[in-house]
């Protein structure tokens, strides 16, 4: 069975890469980062018990034709980039921008575009120019992730995937979502008292986790379910967030932990699937679909993991901006409508998904600067949504910017865009908004912790901690 891995969390990056493992033995091939560089690869085989085989050095022919144009940081000759973009990404790639402008080599394989008409030209993709995977990475192998959900596939898969699955993403979700998240606040905020200081780390976590299951499951679903659920998520999202990823066969505690994770989440949706009463739009898609279970068990798991720590985030830094913004608060608890132009905001300045990728599946150009077939081409949320071209005071939080919904095409992308954009973008949008809006109606918030931002799977807030005061 071919599965690959990347040990440096990369595969996205491409600038270095590991690919071609099997059950026998692992390849990890480094390729050099200067342009016009012939491919020369270094490949490192690990065998199955995990004994290094002598390394051979190969020269291999380029995946692209062409070279990569446009400039960049040079880098270190083997790693590129990764060193400084692992240490800030953020930071690092914005950075490239103002010094190298919208078209940015951040790798000889790796392009970094910025500006809004690019964006959308790679996110709509109108003439099927790029592609999402191509290169099998952690999560789209059965052992280790989950292969058969929609959003790991592409081309023909994809899109009868996607059409299978939008029927159950319509406005009746949508307004399940607003009355199961009120609930879930409800619940959430129920212990909560004036002059006390929170972590709402945890608890948003209950509420985020409790409206997804829900509303993925319906009401059938028990406490004991999600609490199995909860637990499961947290070891899958610590697995593909260690920074070095090893092949799942390495008997890491990480790995072995994840393997059990996966067995147990695959007998509880399969059993979920099985036993649940059809009350929710996903079960009722899925079921009599024609899938195999484990397609199944893989479509759930992905809206699970997609929906739970984007929104739980999203809602932190609504919280931090609220705190240092105590006007904008008053206002929505006392017109809750205006909650709409607040997470619009919110996820302009802290767009949880933060960084997205495709890759060219033919030679295109950018501005001038020739990009060859098999490179990564990467947007980021961040950088674009902050850069004072497109917003105003792109900085500062105001919510009134919204004031007629608009920004420019391919500016503002926190749910992506084009045919792959966030199937369920409206569901978070519609939670994030119910939760917010009941915690202005309940109380002040001020800020008790710094806030430093963590870009991990989800764009972190850590650290956050705030004292209530409760509205009279
Ligand atoms: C604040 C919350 C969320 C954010 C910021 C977010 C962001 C995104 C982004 C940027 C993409 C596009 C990725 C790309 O173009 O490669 C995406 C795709 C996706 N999201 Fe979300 N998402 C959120 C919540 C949700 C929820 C609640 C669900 C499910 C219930 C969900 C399910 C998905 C799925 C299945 C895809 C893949 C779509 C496809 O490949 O066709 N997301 N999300």
């Amino acid at each position: 069975m071919a599965v690959s891995w990347c040990p440096w969390r990369l595969r996205k990056e491409g600038s270095c890469y590991a690919q071609g493992a099997s059950d026998a033995c692992c390849v990890v091939r480094f390729r050099s980062q200067r342009p016009g560089d012939r491919a020369l690869h270094v490949l490192l085989m690990i065998n199955a018990d995990g004994g290094l085989v002598p390394p051979a050095v190969l020269l291999g022919g380029s995946m692209t034709t062409g070279v990569l144009t446009a400039p960049g940081p040079a880098g270190d000759r083997f790693i590129g980039n990764l060193g400084d973009f692992s240490a800030s990404p953020l930071e690092f790639l914005t950075e490239c921008v103002r010094t190298y402008g919208d078209v940015v080599m951040l790798g000889s394989h790796n392009v970094l575009l910025a500006h809004p008409d690019d964006i959308e030209r790679v996110l709509v993709d109108r003439d099927s120019a790029f592609v999402k995977t191509t290169n099998k990475t952690l999560l789209h192998t059965r052992k280790q992730g989950f292969p058969g959900a929609m959003m790991n596939s592409d081309g023909e898969d994809w899109h009868a995937k996607r059409r299978r699955l939008s029927p159950a993403f319509t406005r009746r979700m949508v307004d399940a979502a607003a009355l199961v998240a009120r609930e879930e606040a409800d619940r959430a905020f129920a212990s909560w008292r004036g002059g006390q200081t929170v972590e709402p780390d945890h608890d948003l976590s209950v509420l985020t986790l409790r409206t997804i299951t829900r509303l993925m499951f319906g009401d059938a679903i028990g406490q004991a379910d999600i609490d199995t659920i909860g637990r499961l998520v947290a070891v899958i999202m610590d697995f593909s967030e260690q920074q070095i990823m090893l092949p799942q066969w390495f008997p890491t505690p990480r790995g072995l932990r994840l393997r059990r994770s996966l067995r147990e989440i695959d007998e509880l949706l399969t059993r979920i699937m099985r036993t649940a009463p059809a009350d929710s739009p996903v079960l009722e898609v899925l079921r009599g679909s024609g899938l195999s279970d484990s397609d199944v068990q893989d479509e759930l798991a992905t809206l699970l993991l997609a929906g739970f720590e984007t929104s739980k985030n999203a809602i932190t830094w609504a919280c931090h901006l609220l705190a240092g913004h105590p006007d904008v608060a008053d206002r929505v608890a006392a017109d809750p409508s205006y909650a709409d132009r607040v997470v619009r905001e919110v996820l302009r300045l802290y767009p949880t998904t933060w960084i997205t990728s495709r890759e060219a599946a033919r030679d295109v150009e950018f501005q001038g600067h020739h990009v060859p077939a098999g490179t990564t081409v990467t947007v980021c949320q961040w950088v674009t949504h902050r850069d004072e071209r497109w917003f105003a005071g792109a900085a500062e939080f105001r919510p009134d910017r919204w004031e007629d919904g608009l920004a420019a095409r391919g500016a503002y992308f926190p749910f992506g865009l084009g045919p792959r954009a966030c199937i369920g973008g409206a569901v978070a949008t519609t939670e994030i908004v119910v939760a917010v809006s009941e915690i202005c109606r309940r109380f002040r918030l001020h800020a008790a912790g710094d806030v430093t931002v963590r870009p991990a799977l989800a764009l972190q807030a850590r650290g956050a901690r705030f004292r209530l005061e409760a509205r009279g």
